[in-house]
């Protein structure tokens, strides 16, 4: 159990975190989802109030307790979410640790979809709103500091270097969810850094260790910008 700082370094900081997959709706009682856990993005606010940040939380359906003594904003799709970080503003800082889907249907049924004999349903999607890149790329009132997460099953330092530059973002935290890690939905990471000042290869540790850090990577670098 952590215990605030009263006086930690992130104190009179306002730091926003998302966190677990979205729920898309197909029909009332079906939807398209993703494998996160939501444990790094809870593990980050966690370790982000630990160290005195005022924490709004805004979290996707996730089975991890939610964290104590952050201000909670469950939504369940993407849409929900965006409109979420949105109401959250301004903060200092804002980590993206969630699973958005980046796809929705186009056009979810409002009636439960039913077997009528008139062969297969086909889904047409549509794409999601990047919450990320909106943040990123927003002028007046974008937080001092935007970190996305990059999670990638191949070419990860590549792949999430281009990601940072496509979205603007200030870090990006590289992870490889490739299935034979056992990241996705497990309880430890191993995490690439990627910041102006290149990619820091973190070794595999515990979510919970990676949160820590980077609440502290946070810390000092909220601290530097006054
Ligand atoms: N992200 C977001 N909104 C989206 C998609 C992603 O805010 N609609 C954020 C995630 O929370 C993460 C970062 O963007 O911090 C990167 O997510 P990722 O899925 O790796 O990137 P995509 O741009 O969706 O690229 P792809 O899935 O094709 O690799
Ligand atoms: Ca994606």
């Amino acid at each position: 159990i952590e215990t605030a700082m009263a006086n930690g370094p992130l104190k009179g900081k306002r730091i926003l975190v998302t966190s677990g997959p979205t729920h898309e709706p197909i029909d009332p009682v079906r939807y398209i989802a993703n494998r996160s856990s939501g444990a790094q993005g809870t593990a980050l606010a966690r370790a982000l109030s630990a160290l005195g940040a005022e924490v709004v939380f805004v979290t996707g359906p996730a089975d991890v307790s939610l964290p104590e003594g952050v201000q909670v904003v469950k939504i369940e799709t993407a849409q929900q979410m965006l409109e979420a970080v949105q109401g959250a503003l301004p903060v200092d800082a804002a980590v993206f640790a969630a699973a958005v889907a980046d796809w929705r249907v186009a056009q979810a049924s409002n009636k439960k979809m039913k077997k009528d004999g008139k062969g297969l349903p086909s889904l047409e999607f549509t794409e999601n709103p990047d919450i990320l890149a909106t943040i990123s790329q927003m002028g007046e009132g974008r937080p001092d500091l935007v970190v996305g997460f990059a999670a990638e099953t191949n070419d990860v330092i590549e792949n999430a270097t281009a990601k940072r530059q496509r979205k603007q973002c200030d870090w990006i935290v590289a992870n490889d969810v490739s299935p034979e890690t056992g990241i996705m939905g497990g309880q430890e990471n191993a995490v690439t850094l990627i910041s102006d000042h290149g990619a820091d290869s973190w070794p595999r540790m515990s979510k919970t260790q990676v949160a820590k850090r980077l609440a502290e990577e946070l810390a000092q670098a909220l601290t530097a910008k006054g």
